[in-house]
């Protein structure tokens, strides 16, 4: 089956993360997100696009900070009340019902439930005309033990990231399991050795 090449959404599950900011006036908003990348490793870089039209950008573009929170298929029914149209003075967390979690190094709060929260400063904006690749970088990333196995590593059976794939009618949400497959970064390297092992010691 042939697809148009605007359904790239289709084939690609793309997780759904829900972006917390603060208005200069101090609203708080939420806001899906599923173009959401990280940029490349060992970077601390987090970039997402957004359209020109969303509360989250004004208020990214003013204050500077945002917080993407990753959070589980349970979550699924905060997708339409978070992306439906709401004026900009509605404070979301109120209207979908969800609690903050305190920040440390930005100003607006993370979402309490979720599993994982990236607290970002605006390192860049890449701007076109029907689109902004907003570019982030990760001041403090925090994950719930909860989702974490014995040895300390992020589990997806139990963290149960909510996903979308998109259809040619919505959004089929879904999430990932694994695959009892593993490979360290090394054996990508013909010696058998991470250049950028050091990085990642605690
Ligand atoms: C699952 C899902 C994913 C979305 N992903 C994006 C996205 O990556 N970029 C974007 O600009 N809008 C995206 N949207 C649309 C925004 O969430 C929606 O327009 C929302 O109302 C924006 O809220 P705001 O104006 O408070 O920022 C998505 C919507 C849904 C339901």
């Amino acid at each position: 089956m042939i697809l148009k090449p605007m359904m790239r959404e289709g084939i690609i599950p793309l997780p759904v993360a829900f972006i917390s900011t603060i208005s200069k006036d101090g609203v708080r908003n939420i806001a899906p997100y599923a173009c959401v990348m990280p940029v490349l490793r060992p970077l601390d870089l987090i970039c997402i696009a957004s359209a020109f039209k969303r509360d989250t950008l004004v208020n990214i573009r003013e204050t500077g900070q945002f917080v993407i929170n990753m959070v589980g298929a349970d979550f699924s029914d905060k997708v339409i009340p978070t992306a439906r149209f709401s004026p900009p003075e509605a404070d979301e967390f109120e209207l979908a019902k969800l609690n903050e979690k305190s920040s440390e190094t930005v100003r607006p709060p993370g979402i309490a439930g979720g599993y994982a929260w990236m607290e970002c400063e605006l390192f860049k904006l890449y701007e076109e005309t029907q689109y902004v690749l907003v570019m982030g970088r990760v001041l403090r990333l925090e994950v719930d033990d909860a989702v974490l196995n014995a040895q300390g590593e992020f589990d997806v059976t139990k963290a149960r990231p909510l996903m979308m794939a998109g259809t040619r009618k919505g959004m089929d949400f879904c999430t990932v399991a694994g695959i009892d497959h593993f490979e360290p970064f090394s054996a990508m390297f013909a010696d058998g050795r991470d250049p950028l092992e050091n990085k990642y010691q605690e």
